[in-house]
């Protein structure tokens, strides 16, 4: 017999401080979960989103996989930070076809490396909403030598990488098969990891505005060591037990931070409300490791005047109770975000 069952894939994120690896299945209604696992990665072997230890890397991709008995051998992965370039731009109507003859040629202002040096991939969004005769489209572009460094990565670990996505674009796919948003509402989603903040948003699966900003966990960890004079380890450990030392000098760091990162958020969001025709946030969902940082999401409450609330990357996917622990589950679910919305891809998706 055909099948005609869509290819399955793993979604596996590579972040600064971990892998993380979802897989999942396609069943009446939504998905469940198969596979869900994370590794932490050496210090160091990726940086500023660029992979620079690729033989730890993949031994961390293999040793995950397997202990995780994953069969599944084709890969969705994500790209963020100065990885990827990405714009919201505006065409005359056109088809697709046509667009994609043109893409090269227009793209070449936006772009600050030579055009030959980089894969171009656009998405039509819709028709402008002032100008009917104009329609926006995203366009994503990146180096070749890093979508090769990522392929060849993968192929080493025994895999082979079918989808390349972008992390903003995997996270705003979780949160879209987990929450309903009525059609006006204007959302930001942000990922709060160790090296970067992922913004994005977001009107009825519309990204009208992504940024990432170059700042997450790892400051605190940066400042703690400074400020008291300890190891980037012993930061890192005082920082995870941060709340329950009760110590005043480490919270009053934790808190100037938290500061910070609101700042910074609050900075981003305002760039986008300064765009002709935009509307008002009504609120913002926050994954990544970070968010779990104390009173991190007061911080943020307090400086964007709207409601601020954690991301659950599980609330409609289904998992069997005795495979999996749902205290490891809620955990886990911060760091996951993105790794759910890569399981979601599948061959060919654009
Ligand atoms: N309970 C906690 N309180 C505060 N921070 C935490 C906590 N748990 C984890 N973190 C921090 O979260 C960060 C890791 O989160 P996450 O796994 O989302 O990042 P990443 O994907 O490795 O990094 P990035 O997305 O920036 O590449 C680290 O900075 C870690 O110290
Ligand atoms: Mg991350």
């Amino acid at each position: 017999m055909f099948g005609f069952r869509k290819k399955e894939l793993v979604g596996i994120d590579i972040g600064s401080t971990s892998i993380k690896l979802v897989q999942l299945k396609e069943v009446k209604g939504g998905y469940e979960l198969v596979k869900i696992g994370m590794a932490p990665l050496p210090t160091q072997a990726v940086m500023d989103n660029t992979l620079m230890d690729i033989p730890a890397i993949v031994e961390v991709v293999r040793s995950l996989s397997k202990s995780l008995g994953v069969k599944v051998r084709q890969v969705a992965c994500s790209l963020s930070g100065n990885a990827v370039i990405i714009r919201q731009l505006s065409f005359p109507t056109m088809t697709a076809q046509e667009l994609e003859e043109q893409i090269h040629w227009e793209a070449e202002q936006y772009i600050p490396f030579d055009i030959n040096d980089v894969n171009i991939d656009f998405h039509i969004l819709g028709p402008d909403e002032v100008d009917p005769k104009k329609m926006n489209v995203i366009l994503v572009a990146s180096k070749k030598e890093i979508i090769s460094t990522y392929v060849a990565l993968f192929k080493e670990a025994g895999m082979t990488l079918t989808v390349l996505d972008v992390d903003a674009f995997a996270l705003q796919n979780a949160f879209e098969a987990n929450y309903d948003s009525s059609p006006d509402e204007i959302i930001a989603l942000a990922d709060m990891g160790d090296a970067t903040i992922n913004l994005n948003i977001v009107r009825q699966g519309e990204s009208l505005f992504t940024r990432d900003i170059q700042m997450g966990g790892n400051l605190y960890t940066l400042e703690l060591q400074r400020k008291l004079g300890i190891t980037f380890e012993e930061a890192e450990t005082l920082k995870l037990s941060g709340s329950g030392t009760g110590d005043e000098r480490t919270m009053g760091v934790i808190l100037q931070c938290n500061e910070t990162l609101a700042m910074e958020l609050y900075r981003s969001m305002n760039f986008y409300g300064a765009n002709a025709g935009a509307e008002r946030i009504s609120k913002l969902y926050v994954s990544g490791g970070c968010s779990r940082t104390p009173f991190l999401l007061d911080a943020i409450r307090n400086r964007l005047e709207i409601p601020v609330e954690l991301i659950d990357p599980f609330q409609k996917i289904i998992f069997q109770e005795k495979l999996f622990d749902s205290g490891y589950l809620k955990e886990a679910a911060p760091h996951v975000a993105v790794a759910v919305g890569l399981a979601m891809r599948r061959y060919g998706d654009k």
